[in-house]
């Protein structure tokens, strides 16, 4: 596992901008495994910058989102579907169809399964890339004493639920279970590219970069596993862990 400690935010999210650029230029057909939450923000926004000045052809590009929430369909504000076409999708040039982002209403067993198919179909992604829960969660693989390798239905955490409630008007309109590839699902990605910044992330950021322990109560551990894994914070973040390169 590699970790750049960058000097701001914004540094870290060009950085991975860019990764994700060069990636595409040498593989116009690249297959993104993407995320949402608050972190890539910017990151899209890099994003959808350099499209729009010719730096980057999303025409033959292939996405799966990591993970979508139960109960509220894609229309909804919150939905993670609704999340990716108005903060990506919407404003560069990839074909919808390409784009996958699980349905959250319906079967949702079924919708997992048809997750794990977009997973396997054509092969594992070139890029996947990770925020970090404050305890450690990944896509929504909750901090647990077993961890599920495949695309499943999950029962989200008090911590997750409460962290997520910023983005709802009430607690209670947070969905309490949602729709996530499983830890085997990321780790078949051959690059994955975890951001994080902010101190609520210094517990989670201390157990993935700072120990060799792999642990399922912080489910962001696995990644040490992987070969071609990268770990971007900041400096303000890397100081607070503790991590000096
Ligand atoms: C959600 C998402 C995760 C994300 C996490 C952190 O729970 N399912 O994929 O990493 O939030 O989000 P933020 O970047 O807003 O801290």
């Amino acid at each position: 596992m590699k970790v750049i400690v960058t000097k701001s935010y914004d540094e870290t999210c060009t950085v991975i901008a860019e990764m994700i650029r060069d990636l595409i230029a040498r593989k116009p057909d690249a297959k993104l495994g993407l995320a949402t939450g608050g972190t890539p923000v910017p990151i899209y926004q890099k994003l959808i910058q350099m499209n729009r000045e010719g730096q980057i052809d999303f025409s033959q590009v292939h996405t799966v989102n990591l993970d979508e929430y139960c109960g509220i369909p894609g229309t909804h504000e919150q939905s993670y579907r609704y999340f990716m076409d108005s903060n990506l999708f919407d404003h560069i040039n990839i074909p919808k169809a390409n784009t996958f982002v699980a349905n959250g209403m319906g079967d949702f067993e079924a919708n997992a399964q048809e997750l794990e198919q977009k997973v396997r179909e054509g092969g594992p992604a070139d890029f996947q890339l990770l925020g970090i829960g404050n305890n450690g969660h990944i896509a929504f693989n909750e901090a647990s004493d077993h961890l599920i390798s495949v695309a499943h239905v999950e029962n989200l955490t008090e911590s997750t639920i409460n962290a997520n409630a910023r983005f709802f008007e009430k607690k209670e309109d947070v969905p309490t279970r949602a729709i996530t590839m499983g830890m085997g699902d990321i780790l078949a990605a051959k690059t994955v590219v975890l951001a994080a910044t902010g101190l609520a992330k210094v517990p989670a950021i201390k157990g993935l970069i700072m120990d060799d322990v792999i642990t399922t109560q912080n489910p962001s551990t696995l990644l040490k596993l992987h070969e071609n894994a990268v770990v971007v914070i900041d400096k303000e973040l890397a100081d607070a862990v503790g991590y000096q390169g």
